[in-house]
């Protein structure tokens, strides 16, 4: 029996440009980590530290870790009797899906400790749920790259997860010092959509996942355009075209916003100038009046367990 385990779950990307609910790509790092040890009785959270700890509910009812720790439990019949401790390393509403990772985290850690076999599927099936629950909607282009790794594509519903390893690539990324809940930059979606803006992004989504197939970065960076969500967010976050245009002129092969921002991210070749191109976009927000950090990683692994004992 399995009495502490300890998970790691990486952030992700959504969207990446014209996969507006579609695409997600985990990456190297933040990442969030979830300590779960067997308790007497009851979910309880006995710390949440780590960035933006503060803003995180630590009642187990409003936690997307706990919530989906608690639906793994329901799916396996199951009775579950644990304490939970939550590092943050993933910011809250910055874009990076933050609640995804812990959703995906608690998820794995309460199979482990449930010494469940639920399939990756139906972790994943978990940690939406509880995003549904805590974010008011389940976004699946989070917890699906933070389960599977790798890129992944979204198709119908119910969803089909399609994971493809993508090309080697570095990725900037620009995390403003505002937050944005996607919540809110759904708020500001267009009911309709123009035909010819749908087929434009259908169009350079399925271009983007043959590129991935084929491992041709400058295909796949040069489609990163979206023509429905991003045009939509945009004045959501000071400086946004500003920071796009200010990395594809320093080099970067695209850029676009992260899931619903409001990081903007950027991908390049391995060994192109990626520290040109992180100054650039620190500038261009700047510029608009807002900080913000810079980090530079490539595509990560799904989550993992770091730690299991008896
Ligand atoms: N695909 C979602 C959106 C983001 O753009 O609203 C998921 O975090």
């Amino acid at each position: 029996m399995t009495s502490r385990v300890v998970v790691s779950a990486p952030a992700t990307i959504a969207n990446l440009g014209p996969g507006f609910d579609i695409f997600g790509l985990a990456i190297a790092e933040p990442a969030d980590v979830v300590e779960v040890s067997s308790a007497a009785e009851g979910v309880r959270i006995s710390d949440i530290s780590g960035v933006g700890s503060e803003k995180i509910p630590r009642d187990p009812a409003r936690n997307s870790a706990t919530v989906a720790a608690m639906r793994v439990a329901e799916m396996l019949d199951a009775t579950l009797s644990a304490e939970f401790s939550i590092r943050k390393g993933v910011k809250p509403n910055g874009g990076l899906g933050s609640s995804g990772a812990s959703a995906a985290a608690g998820a794995v850690a309460a199979n482990e400790l449930l010494g469940g076999e639920l399939t990756k599927e139906q972790l994943i099936e978990a940690a939406a749920f509880a995003e549904g629950e805590v974010a008011g909607a389940k976004h699946y282009d989070n917890v699906s790259p933070a389960i599977l790794g790798g890129f992944v594509v979204i198709a119908g519903d119910p969803p089909k997860f399609v994971k493809l390893s993508p090309p080697e690539m570095k990725i900037v990324v620009a995390q403003p010092d505002i937050e944005l809940p996607t919540r809110k930059g759904r708020q500001v979606l267009p009911e309709r959509v123009k035909l010819r803006d749908a087929v434009a992004n259908a169009g350079r989504a399925s271009a983007m996942a043959a590129a991935v197939s084929k491992g041709d970065l400058k295909l796949f960076g040069e489609q990163m355009i979206d023509s429905i969500a991003e045009p939509a967010r945009s004045h959501l976050i000071p400086g946004f075209a500003e920071v796009k245009r200010a990395a594809l002129e320093a080099g970067a092969l695209g850029a676009a916003m992260a899931g619903a921002g409001p990081a903007v991210f950027a991908v390049l070749e391995p060994e192109e100038p990626h520290e040109e191109v992180a100054k650039a976009m620190r500038e261009a927000f700047e510029e608009a009046g807002v900080g913000c950090k810079t980090f530079i990683t490539s595509p990560g692994r799904g989550v993992e367990v770091v730690l299991k004992e008896e």
